[in-house]
């Protein structure tokens, strides 16, 4: 029974899906091993990325933020479903071009999304690229300070 539930909600997730781009999971696959391959992460070690990215995609620095994370890392206490995270993330800026770093925001964005995430603009290669210039001294802890602001300044729409 549980089994025939879940084929029946992938099925309304993947119609509800059908308009969005299509994204593939190989940029992503740099991300899987931490946020796992459908992004529900690991509680207390790897926040889930499922339903969250998009999201922070759609509150205003949002998109910013989530170039910044994957480009330098993050670190220090954040807070995801109510739990909280005290890790490091690598930055992937050194083995990761703008390309596959676009592509992995994209897949995380819409291909891990439940919901319906066409509003949102894909993210390309120059806004990568762009973003990755326009961060002074980039670093795990830059990210985290990035991330203090926006929940500060979003508290009403920051998922929690
Ligand atoms: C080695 C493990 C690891 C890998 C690989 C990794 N992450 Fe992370 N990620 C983490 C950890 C740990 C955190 C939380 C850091 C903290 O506690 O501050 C995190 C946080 C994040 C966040 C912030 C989430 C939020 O709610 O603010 C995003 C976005 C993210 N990762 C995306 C990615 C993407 C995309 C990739 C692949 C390109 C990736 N991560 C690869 C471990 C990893």
């Amino acid at each position: 029974m549980r089994r025939v539930l879940l084929v029946l909600a992938g099925a309304a997730a993947a119609a509800a899906a059908a308009d969005a781009p299509e994204y593939g999971s190989d940029a992503y696959a740099a991300c899987a091993a931490c946020h796992l391959p459908a992004g529900e992460g690991v509680p207390g070690a790897f926040p889930p990325l499922r339903n969250r990215a998009a999201k922070i995609a759609a509150i205003a620095g949002g998109r910013e933020y989530l170039i910044s994370v994957v480009s330098s890392g993050l670190m220090g206490a954040m807070e995801a479903d109510g739990m909280t995270y005290m890790g490091v993330m690598p930055g992937h800026q050194g083995s990761m071009t703008s390309e596959q770093i676009a592509a992995a925001l994209n897949y995380v964005v819409f291909a891990l999304s439940d919901e319906d995430a066409a509003a949102i603009t894909p993210f390309s290669a120059e806004e990568v690229a762009a973003q990755q210039v326009a961060v002074k001294s980039p670093s795990p802890a830059t990210a985290a300070g990035i991330r203090s602001k926006l929940v500060e300044q979003h508290a009403n729409e920051w998922p929690r």
